[in-house]
């Protein structure tokens, strides 16, 4: 697998073969970029493209929560990402302007989606680049800095959960299919063993000292109309701060799917 590729989608091409190009993207590039929408399709029908196309990609999965109810699952399909003026910064990532710190999403997903996939609508006036860390790059660096940490690493299950849901998964898991990611420091378990509270606080140290900033993050700026689909466990992502004044001066929408194995 290659780390990153970029798909160009034609003046009128039909979702079903823009479908078929994605899914052929994602079975040799761990992130695609998506671009040319917005050169052949007005902005107002970027949604429904998106939605169409990844229907017609994989198994989509309803994966939207509710912030104001303690982040419950709504049933929607798609989240929005935006900037919220009247949400506190610190309050949730989603809504912020702040960096987000590298992550996966489904860290906490007892039945998560394979393929994360995320369109812009409004891009920032500055900043708000969508980062990635390729696991075997991360893994290079481990061992290159932090050889003790990395071993205790490792394939060592650790428990992360948000609202009623949870899962257990080693952050770095070795696989056949090669290595494997499940992470986020603000979702692991409260009630987690003071060992593994004490490894993920390293975890976290080392990314921030050793990734985060480092050409190991690579950024993709998605100008409007434009979109990413990553594989969620073979990357770390994150977001650089952004600038904006009013509500919505961000916006994207995220969602996720299943690829059958046979991609
Ligand atoms: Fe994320």
């Amino acid at each position: 697998m290659s780390f990153i590729s970029t798909l160009s989608i034609a003046p009128g091409q039909p979702v079903a073969a823009a479908a078929t190009a994605l899914r052929a993207a994602l079975g040799s590039a761990k992130v695609v970029h998506l671009r040319g929408l917005a050169a052949s399709r007005p902005a107002a029908e970027w949604p429904a493209f998106y939605d169409a196309l990844t229907e017609a990609t994989g198994q989509c999965l309803h994966l939207d929560e509710n912030f104001a109810l303690g982040s419950v699952r709504t049933g929607e399909k798609w989240i929005e990402v935006r900037y919220d003026a009247a949400i506190p910064d610190d309050a949730a990532y989603r809504f912020s302007k702040n960096a987000q710190p590298l992550h996966t999403d489904e860290s906490y997903l007892s039945e998560p989606a394979d393929v994360m996939f995320m369109h812009c609508l409004v891009q920032a006036p500055a900043g708000g680049e969508t980062t990635f860390v390729n696991a075997d790059e991360l893994w290079q660096q481990l061992q290159w800095h932090a050889p003790a940490l990395a071993a205790r690493l490792l394939d060592r299950p650790v428990r992360f959960a948000k609202a009623d849901d949870s899962r257990t998964l080693p952050i770095i898991a070795q696989t056949p299919a090669g290595l494997r990611l499940n992470w986020n420091y603000h979702c692991v378990d409260p009630a987690e063993t003071a060992e593994n509270h004490a490894l993920t606080q390293e975890f976290r140290e080392f990314l921030l000292t050793h990734i985060t900033g480092t050409p190991a993050e690579v950024t993709i700026q998605l100008a409007p109309g434009e979109a990413v689909a990553w594989w969620d466990d073979q990357v770390l992502h994150g977001r650089r701060a952004f600038r904006a004044v009013a509500t919505n001066d961000r916006f994207l929408l995220k969602s996720g799917f299943r690829l059958p194995a046979s991609v």
